[in-house]
C-alpha cells in the first residue's frame, strides 16, 4: 500500500493486542507502537526514583520531563526512555500494579497522548492501547477493538509467564485481569471503551493469524 494509514487497536489486557499489532505492522510494513509501554516506562521511573505515586502534580511533571522515543534497536522498534532502551523491567507485576496512578491522571494522559500523536506523524503506524481509537486518533482510518473472554485471556497470560519461567497461579492471573478490566473501564479520564466506528473482533477462538487476516481484509477492502 502506498498511502500510509493509521491503524488503531484497542482492547482489554491479554486480548492479544501486542502480538496482533506487531504481526499486522509487519504485513503492512508499518511501524508498531505499544502505547502501554510509555505508561509502564514512566511508572517504572517513578518507582525507581522514589516518587510519591499519590502526588498527581509531581507525576505530571515527571511524565513531561521524561524523554520517550520509539527507535529501531536490535531490529525491533523499541521504546527509549531518557535515551535508554527499556526492557523487561517495565513488565513486572509491581509496575503493572502501580500504572493506575499514571493512567488515571488526566495531566499525565494529556502528555502521553501528545507524544503518541507526534510519533505517528506521516502515518504508516499500527498503535495499540486503550484509548487509541477514541482519544489519540479519533480520525484514524482503521480502528479495531480486540476482545476475548476473561478465561481465555487469563490462560494466554499464564502460558506467557510459564514460557518465561515465571511461577504463577492461573486463578491469581484471572483475578488480576478482572481487576485491570475494572480499572481500565471505570477510570474517570479516557476509560477503555470501543470507538463507535471500530471493528470489533473477539479473538477467543481465533489464532493470531486468523485475527490478522480478518484485519487485513478490512484494510484492503
Ligand atoms: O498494554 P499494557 O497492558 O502494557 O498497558 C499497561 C497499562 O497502561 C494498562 O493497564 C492501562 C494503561 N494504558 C492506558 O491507560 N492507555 C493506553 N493507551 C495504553 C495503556
Amino acid at each position: 500500500m502506498s498511502v500510509k494509514y493509521i491503524v488503531a487497536i484497542d482492547g482489554p489486557a491479554g486480548a492479544g493486542k501486542s502480538t496482533i499489532a506487531r504481526m499486522l505492522a509487519k504485513k503492512l510494513r508499518y511501524v508498531y507502537i505499544d502505547s502501554g509501554a510509555m505508561y509502564r516506562a514512566v511508572t517504572w521511573k517513578a518507582m525507581k526514583s522514589g516518587y510519591d505515586l499519590n502526588d498527581p502534580v509531581k507525576l505530571v511533571s515527571l511524565a513531561r520531563n521524561t524523554m520517550l522515543e520509539f527507535k529501531k534497536y536490535k531490529n525491533k522498534i523499541t521504546l527509549f526512555a531518557d535515551g535508554k532502551a527499556v526492557g523487561r523491567e517495565i513488565r513486572t507485576t509491581e509496575v503493572t500494579a502501580n500504572i493506575c496512578h499514571l493512567a488515571d491522571n488526566g495531566g499525565v494522559r494529556k502528555v502521553m497522548v501528545k507524544r503518541q500523536q507526534q510519533t505517528a506523524q506521516g502515518g504508516g503506524i499500527v498503535m495499540e492501547g486503550r484509548d487509541i481509537g477514541t482519544k489519540v486518533f479519533p480520525r484514524a482510518e482503521f480502528k479495531f477493538f480486540l476482545d476475548a473472554s476473561v478465561d481465555e485471556r487469563a490462560r494466554r497470560r499464564y502460558r506467557e509467564y510459564q514460557e518465561r519461567g515465571v511461577k504463577v497461579n492461573l486463578s491469581d492471573i484471572r483475578r488480576d485481569i478482572m481487576t485491570r478490566d475494572r480499572k481500565d473501564k471505570t477510570r474517570a479520564v479516557s476509560p477503555l471503551r470501543q470507538a463507535a466506528d471500530a471493528v470489533v473482533i473477539d479473538s477467543s477462538r481465533l489464532t493470531p493469524r486468523q485475527v490478522v487476516d480478518a484485519m487485513l481484509k478490512v484494510i484492503r477492502k
